[in-house]
């Protein structure tokens, strides 16, 4: 009968076993009964003859032969392999080493930098890369038409948004989400349509900061700068102040840092200055406040825009910019 042919099934794999059989036994094996001429498919084939409703009760019994049978020569595959590989395993062998990953230079220092801002009480805030021109923009002072927009290369989207070309627009997003008093800062990734150079990339890294709060002044603004430069250089490093436009803030400066490639002698990072323009900083503009709708009558703030991949070119002496992106691992390693 071939209901007895299924359940027997199993009782006749078991016959077949026999003592020491190798893997390629079991498989041979396997096959014999599971294979597509094996043993359980014949049976299968002679359902074709039986009427319907035997054939949907041995249905149900062929399948669960197989399942069962499945599970059987999994287990014992299993078994083997385990068995197998032990017999190779020499644990006087080195092991293989994996290799670990790297933080990227920039992502180092920006953690560094971070942990030295939230010692001085600023949250980190982060802004959307794909921006609008109002917030990079109008928001920040400068009008449609204003020649200031001609100061960074902006590239533009098909939908009329831009790719960001400053950090700066996540100071309003700030004030709008968190009102005053502030101390916020936004590191992140800036583009801009222009030519490469030695220390000029389309795609760089800024760090904004932002500090609002009742009388705030150029001695508040001083006092941070310093903190963050020693922080992240812990030695001494020469700057100076000089006077910067930025519709955004009002003063402006720009923060310059003596080379540290060349130490002031010259050279193509610093474009034979001795020096290197790093942290544009100024009191926010009270537009920029009325903006984030704060009253200017009642608050004020300092602003800093940092060049973080600049930042990491002089901490590391780093020759040209395009390294940093370049992917290379030769270079990367060495961090
Ligand atoms: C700005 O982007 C202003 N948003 C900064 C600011 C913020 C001013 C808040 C006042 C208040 P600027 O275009 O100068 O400013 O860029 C800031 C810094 O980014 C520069 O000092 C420089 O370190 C870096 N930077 C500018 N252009 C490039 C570039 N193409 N490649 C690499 N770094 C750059």
């Amino acid at each position: 009968m071939l209901k007895d042919d299924f359940k027997n099934l199993f009782q006749q794999v078991k016959a077949d076993i026999s003592a020491n059989m190798s893997k390629e036994d079991w498989l041979a094996l396997e096959k014999k009964y599971l294979g597509r001429r094996g043993e359980l498919n014949k049976l299968m084939d002679s359902l074709k003859s039986v009427a319907l409703e035997e054939k949907k009760e041995l249905g149900k019994l062929a399948n669960s032969v197989k399942d069962e049978l499945d599970d059987f020569f999994k287990k014992q595959k299993g078994i083997l392999g385990t068995n197998e590989e032990n017999k190779f395993v020499d644990l006087t062998l080195p092991g293989t080493k994996s290799e670990i990953g790297y933080l990227h230079p920039i992502t180092q220092i920006q953690d560094e930098l971070i942990e030295i801002f939230i010692g001085m009480g600023f949250i980190v805030e982060d802004g959307p890369e794909l921006e609008s021109e109002y917030y990079n923009f109008d928001a920040l002072n400068i009008p449609k038409h204003h020649p200031a927009r001609d100061m960074q290369d902006t590239f533009f989207t098909t939908e009329g948004n831009i790719l960001r070309t400053h950090t700066s627009p996540v100071q309003v997003r700030a004030m709008e989400k968190y009102g005053a008093p502030l101390r916020c800062i936004a590191p992140g990734k800036v583009f801009r349509n222009e030519a490469t150079d030695a220390s000029h990339d389309h795609t760089f890294y800024q760090l904004e900061g932002l500090m609002i709060d009742k009388n705030i002044s150029i001695t508040n603004l001083i006092a941070v700068m310093k903190e963050l430069l020693q922080g992240i250089f812990k030695r001494e490093v020469t700057v100076r102040l000089r006077p910067g436009f930025f519709p955004f803030v009002e003063p402006g400066f720009e923060l310059d840092i003596k080379c540290l490639i060349c130490g002031g002698s010259g050279c193509s990072v610093c474009k034979h200055s001795g020096w290197l323009e790093l942290l544009p900083c100024g009191l926010v503009h009270p537009h920029v406040l009325r903006a984030g709708g704060l009253d200017p009558a009642l608050w004020s703030g300092f602003a800093f825009g940092l060049g973080l991949t600049r930042l990491v070119m002089m901490r590391y002496g780093i020759e040209d910019i395009r390294l940093l992106s370049s992917n290379d691992l030769r270079f990367l390693k060495q961090f």
